[in-house]
């Protein structure tokens, strides 16, 4: 694939920058407040049932590694990362959603390039290589929080969008219910 390939090549100039959304364990079910749920995501979202298939199996991948159940794929989680992802596209040149105050359990990634639904799960699951099971923890200095998402055994259900930046950059929201991340809380 030329675009693959493209950033392989310039990998230096090429860069993926993850954020996973940590919770302190009192967090409680948090209510949207009512979504308004644009008829063009809603479509966009059901329309795209492939876009689902690429970003559930690696998750689900992920979770058999370790013993933990697949996650299902969930067209109003879909729906919500979509109406997100699309409102950082238009009103915030694509920068990160603040995602403190939902309900849900969110990863992001903002690719410099237009990245591959798989390609961003797979940044969220090789922060595995720093986290320890054992002790739950996560070597210094590195980041285990897209992975711990990815893996949280009470999570059920997924949903996730991408857009399309005017710079050629990706941005990429996933959406987890029940959320995961509770500080203190092993993953699994
Ligand atoms: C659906 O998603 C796939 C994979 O991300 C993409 O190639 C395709 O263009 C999308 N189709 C529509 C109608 O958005
Ligand atoms: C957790 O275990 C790993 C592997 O044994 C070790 O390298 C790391 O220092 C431990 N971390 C903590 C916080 O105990």
């Amino acid at each position: 694939m030329a675009s693959q390939s493209r950033h392989r090549a310039t990998a230096a100039a090429c860069f993926l920058v993850l954020l996973a959304l940590c919770v302190v364990p009192a967090h409680g079910g948090r209510v949207l407040p009512a979504a308004s749920k644009g008829a063009a995501s809603k479509a966009q979202a059901a329309a795209n049932e492939t876009a689902g298939d690429e970003f559930l199996a690696p998750h689900n991948k992920a979770r058999a590694a370790v013993k933990v159940a697949p996650l299902r794929w969930s067209t109003d989680l879909a729906t919500a990362a979509a109406t997100t992802t699309s409102q950082q596209q238009l009103q915030k040149n694509c920068a990160f959603a603040d995602m403190a105050a939902s309900p849900y359990g969110a990863n992001q990634g903002w690719a410099s390039y237009r990245a591959r639904p798989a390609e961003v799960v797979a940044s969220w699951v090789d922060q595995g290589r720093y986290y320890t099971h054992a002790n739950n923890s996560c070597v210094a200095g590195k980041q285990c929080g897209t992975y711990t998402q990815v893996v949280w055994r009470r999570t059920a259900q997924l949903g996730c969008a991408q857009a399309s930046c005017a710079s050629g950059a990706t941005l990429t929201l996933c959406l987890y219910d029940p959320h995961g991340n509770v500080q203190g809380q092993s993953p699994y």
